[in-house]
């Protein structure tokens, strides 16, 4: 365990050799998870617990100490995970939590409702001379999240809000690097963009707070809260950048063709474009790009009459994302037949965009489809001034 000050010390654990989150996000530092031991005059209080596979050396870490209180920020169990093996090891600690995370770890982890004290907004815990306040912020990302803020100590802990993928080996506290914070952008692409008007509240609600120190459930601890809060002012901000995405599958190179062709009439208007193999480039990039596209264009080959599955695969992510892009469109290729543009639009019904009319050709591009492609860059061109 590492004291961060005052009795309040980091009992987390990296997960360098994790590749990949949820079965879905690749990761590129691996991660973290977050524990906080907490010790009153009076109690001690562990806030947040482990990720199942590690419990055993966060058991370990935590030796002898005695715990009176569990403190549960969200029910998911890279968090939450290690309860039952908690509530065994320290048969008279209560797990403090909120309404819904109960109903959570009760559903998920088997908890006895007897060894949880449920807490409303704003509550407040006496260690002694330190005391904890609950806040309930639901929707950073699931409904049963809320941050525990050490008063006396002005140290807020938000669990997964704030936080990034990012592991760190002897110095548990942020660097604030550039690699930090595409980190970070990373994490709030993922895990917390579709949720992107919470965390405005949310990132009022810590300012209004203004703790010394922020302490997510994963990646470091920023002493200067200020740096990973102007970051979410920006990305969760309503107004895109001057930023066209195209995520794109091209099986023979028309698509691609057309795709270079558009992004180099954008640029030449001084439209930032970022072009993204969906089968070969990183998942994770295409995220962190959709936080602040204004356009998107969307490139597909067809496979049996319908979409190619990459540029399905790709839909479906953004929409499930729900970036704050104003438009979008579709470029495509087919070779025998098929629908493509109406399966592709609507798999982007989430989002609240004004679709630009799309480009479809059999085969490869040809005079007219150059006229059409000089029609969509002018009306996104348009779009963005
Ligand atoms: Fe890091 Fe929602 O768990």
């Amino acid at each position: 365990m590492i004291e961060i000050k005052n009795n309040v010390y980091y009992c987390g654990l990296n997960d360098k050799d994790r590749k990949i989150f949820d079965e879905l996000i690749p990761l590129e530092h691996g991660t973290t998870y977050n524990s906080y031991l907490v010790k009153g005059s009076e109690k001690t209080a562990l806030i947040d617990t482990m990720y199942p596979p590690m419990s055993d050396e966060f058991l370990k870490n935590l030796g002898d100490v005695k715990i009176d209180y569990i403190i549960a920020n969200h029910g998911e169990q890279d968090h939450s995970g290690t309860l039952p093996k908690l509530i065994e090891k320290y048969p008279d600690a209560v797990i403090v939590t909120n309404r819904f995370c109960k109903n959570n770890i009760m559903e998920m982890l088997l908890i006895p409702p007897a060894r949880i004290k449920e807490i409303q907004n704003g509550e407040e815990l006496s260690l002694g001379d330190k005391t904890l306040k609950f806040y309930i912020a639901p929707g950073v990302h699931w409904p049963d999240t809320m941050f525990t803020y050490l008063v006396e100590d002005k140290m807020l802990f938000t669990c997964d809000f704030l936080g990034a993928h990012y592991t760190f080996d002897d110095n548990i506290y942020a660097d604030n690097s550039e690699a930090l914070k595409l980190s970070a952008k990373r994490y709030y692409a993922e895990i917390m963009m579709p949720f992107r008007k919470m965390c405005q509240k949310y990132t009022q609600l810590v300012k209004e707070i203004n703790p010394e120190m922020v302490l997510p459930s994963h990646g470091p601890i920023y002493k200067n809260p200020k740096f990973i809060l102007d970051l979410y002012e920006d990305w969760t901000s309503d107004e895109p950048k001057n930023l066209v995405v195209m995520p794109y599958v091209s099986m023979y190179g028309s698509v691609k063709e057309m795709i270079d062709y558009l992004a180099e009439k954008l640029n030449a208007a001084g439209i930032q474009t970022l072009k993204h193999d969906i089968v070969s480039d990183d998942l994770g990039d295409l995220a962190m790009a959709l936080v602040d596209a204004k356009t998107i264009v969307l490139g597909s080959s067809m496979v049996l009459a319908s979409p190619h599955p990459a540029a399905a695969n790709a839909a479906y992510l953004a929409n499930v994302l729900n970036p704050k892009a104003q438009y979008a469109t579709i470029i495509g290729s087919y070779g025998w037949g098929g629908d493509l543009i109406d399966k592709l639009a609507g798999m982007l019904s989430n989002l609240k965009v004004e679709i630009i009319e799309p480009v479809l050709v059999k085969g490869r591009a040809k005079a007219d489809t150059y006229q059409k492609l000089d029609e969509m860059a002018k009306t996104i061109i348009e779009k963005h001034n």
